[in-house]
C-alpha cells in the first residue's frame, strides 16, 4: 500500500475557519496505532478532517498494516504528520522471560515522550487555522499533549486502548474498591480475578503513572467497545469517573471490502481459506509483541498437529521498536519437518497476516489468541469464538470477559499457571473442544449471534452509531448552534459487500 506522500506533514491552508479538526495521538505500539487509525475512518465519515500524529516510522507502520479498508481511498481528509524523536534502541525481544510484557519496547516508549515539543508546535499551528481542535490522545501519551492546556481552542479526549471491563477494574481497584457500587453491580464483578503479577514491568507501570498526572486535562473518554458487550461496565465507569464516556466501537470496519479474487496483493492464506469448508479453520496468532520461547513453540506445533484440525498459524518475531528492522524468526530446528507433515491441513504464515480478513472469512471457525483488546474486538465483530491464551497487560482480564462473562471462548492458558509450559495435550484438547465438539458448536452459535448484534450496533440507529453521533455532536457543538455548517453530515460512507453473518 502506498503511503500518501502528498498529505505528509501538511497543514492545509484552506482549512476553513469554521472547522473542527481532530488530532489523533497514538501510542507507538501496533495495537494502539491500529485502533486509532481505524477511529480516523469513523470520524472522517462525518466530513471532519483528521490529523494522525506520530513518528515517521510508526505512521508508516500503521499505514502498511491497516486492513479492512484503504486509507488511500479516503485520504482527502486524513493528514499524517511525521514528527522527529531522537534515535532509540530497538533491541530484540527476549522470549525466555517469565514476564511476557514487551519490555524490549521500553526504549521506544521513553523516546516517544520527546514528541512533546514538535507536538506543541503542530497543535499551535493547527489551532490558529481551525475554530476548534479536538485532541484524541492515547492514555499513554498524556504528557506528550500536555501543552494543549495553553491552547484556548483545544479540547482533549482520552482513548483507552483496553476493554471497558479491564479499565473499570483498574480504576476501581486503584480506589481501593472503596467507592460503593449498587448491590446489583457487585454481581457483575467476577470473583477470583486474575492477579496483575507479571502483567507489566515496574518500569512500564511508572511510565503509566507519569502519564496519569495529566488526567485532569481530559474532557471525556473514548472506548473501542460496544454497549452490547460491555454496557454494564460503561455504566459502572460513569459512576466512578465524572466525565463523559463514549463506547463507539468496534473501530474496525464491520464489513470488509472484499478484495477481488486472484488479484495480486491478496494474501496467499486467504486463497487457501477459500478452499476450506465453512468454520473449519483455526486462526492462531498472539499479537505483534509476544515472544514465545522455543519449547513452547514446539508444544504448540505438536498440539496443533495432534488436534487434526485445520489452522493458519502466524509465527513472527515480536515487533521491535522499529518494525522495519525486524528479522525473521529463526526457522532452525524448531519446526523441523512440521510444515511438511501438516501441509494438507495447516499453513504457517511468517509475514504480516491480514487478521481482519482472515477472521471475516467464512472458513475461519476459531481464533487462538492472546486476547489483546484489538484482537478480541475483531474476533467478536466477525463472530469467531476464541481459545484464550493471555500473555500480559490487560489480556488475563480480557480472558475473563471473553470466557466467563460473554461465554464466547474457552481458556487455553490459565493465568494462575502462567509460569508453566502449556503442554501439547492441553493445546490439542482445547483446539478439539473449540473446533470439533458440541460445546464448541454452541459457543460458535453464540458468538455468531453476538457478532451480528455488534455489527448492527454500527448501523444507523444502532447503539454504537448513536454514541458516535453523540460524540460528534458534542465536539461540533456551538459551532453548529451558531449556524455555521461544519459539514456535520451523517451520511456514513456506505460500505459495500457483506461480510460473514
Ligand atoms: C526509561 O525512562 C525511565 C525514567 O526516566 C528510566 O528510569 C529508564 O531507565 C528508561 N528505560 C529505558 C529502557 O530507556
Ligand atoms: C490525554 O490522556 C490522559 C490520560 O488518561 C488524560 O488524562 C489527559 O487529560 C489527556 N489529555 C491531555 C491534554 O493530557
Amino acid at each position: 500500500m502506498a503511503y500518501p506522500q502528498y498529505h505528509q506533514n501538511h497543514v492545509p491552508n484552506g482549512l476553513n475557519k469554521t472547522k473542527v479538526v481532530v488530532v489523533m495521538v497514538p501510542f507507538p505500539a501496533q495495537g494502539h496505532l491500529n485502533q486509532l487509525l481505524h477511529l480516523c475512518r469513523l470520524i472522517m465519515a462525518y466530513n471532519i478532517p483528521v490529523h494522525y500524529v506520530c513518528t515517521a516510522t510508526h505512521n508508516r507502520q500503521a499505514m502498511l498494516r491497516v486492513h479492512g479498508w484503504d486509507p488511500n481511498s479516503v485520504s482527502d481528509n486524513i493528514y499524517f504528520h511525521d514528527l522527529e524523536i531522537p534515535p532509540f534502541l530497538s533491541p530484540p525481544p527476549n522470549p525466555n522471560t517469565p514476564n511476557k510484557f514487551p519490555s524490549h519496547l521500553q526504549p521506544l516508549f521513553n523516546a516517544s515522550l520527546h514528541l512533546r515539543d514538535p507536538m506543541a508546535e503542530l497543535l499551535r499551528e493547527l489551532s490558529s487555522k481551525a475554530t476548534r481542535i479536538i485532541v484524541i490522545n492515547d492514555s499513554m501519551m498524556a504528557s506528550v499533549v500536555q501543552d494543549m492546556g495553553t491552547i484556548p481552542n483545544a479540547e482533549s479526549y482520552t482513548f483507552h486502548s483496553v476493554s471497558a471491563f479491564a479499565f473499570f477494574l483498574y480504576l476501581w481497584e486503584s480506589m481501593g474498591k472503596t467507592k460503593p457500587l449498587e448491590p446489583k453491580s457487585k454481581i457483575i464483578i467476577p470473583k477470583d480475578l486474575p492477579s496483575h503479577e507479571d502483567c507489566f514491568t515496574n518500569e512500564f507501570l511508572s511510565f503509566v503513572g507519569s502519564q496519569y498526572e495529566f488526567q485532569k486535562l481530559s474532557s471525556g473518554c473514548l472506548y473501542n467497545t460496544c454497549r452490547i458487550i460491555e454496557g454494564a461496565y460503561m455504566d459502572l465507569m460513569e459512576k466512578l469517573e465524572n466525565k463523559k464516556q463514549w463506547a463507539i466501537g468496534p473501530f474496525n470496519p464491520v464489513k470488509i471490502i472484499a478484495e477481488k479474487k486472484g488479484l495480486k496483493g491478496r494474501h496467499k492464506c486467504l486463497e487457501w481459506l477459500d478452499k476450506q469448508a465453512p468454520n473449519s479453520v483455526l486462526y492462531v496468532c498472539f499479537g505483534t509483541t509476544t515472544a514465545m520461547e522455543e519449547e513452547q513453540i514446539k508444544e504448540l506445533a505438536i498440539g496443533l498437529e495432534q488436534s487434526e484440525q485445520k489452522f493458519i498459524w502466524v509465527l513472527r518475531e515480536a515487533d521491535k521498536g522499529d518494525v522495519f528492522i525486524n528479522g525473521e524468526l529463526s526457522k532452525a530446528e524448531i519446526l523441523k519437518g512440521f510444515e511438511e507433515r501438516v501441509k494438507e491441513r495447516g499453513l504457517v504464515v511468517r509475514d504480516w497476516a491480514p487478521q481482519l480478513e482472515i477472521l471475516s472469512h467464512t472458513s475461519t471457525g476459531g481464533f487462538m489468541s492472546h486476547c489483546g483488546w484489538n484482537s478480541c474486538m475483531e474476533s467478536i465483530t466477525m463472530g469467531v469464538p476464541i481459545a484464550a491464551w493471555p500473555m500480559a497487560s490487560d489480556q488475563p482480564r480480557n480472558t475473563v470477559l471473553i470466557t466467563k462473562l460473554l461465554k464466547v471462548g474457552i481458556v487455553v492458558k490459565d493465568w494462575s499457571c502462567r509460569n508453566q509450559l502449556v503442554t501439547s495435550k492441553t493445546i490439542e484438547n482445547a483446539v478439539k473442544t473449540l473446533m470439533a465438539s458440541e460445546e464448541g458448536y454452541e459457543m460458535r452459535k453464540r458468538t455468531v449471534d453476538l457478532g451480528g448484534a455488534v455489527r448492527g450496533s454500527m448501523d444507523n440507529g444502532g447503539v454504537s452509531r448513536l454514541e458516535l453521533n453523540s460524540f460528534i455532536t458534542h465536539i461540533t457543538r456551538l459551532l453548529r448552534a451558531k449556524g455555521t455548517n461544519v459539514a456535520f453530515n451523517l451520511k456514513v460512507k456506505s460500505e459495500r459487500h457483506a461480510s460473514k453473518g
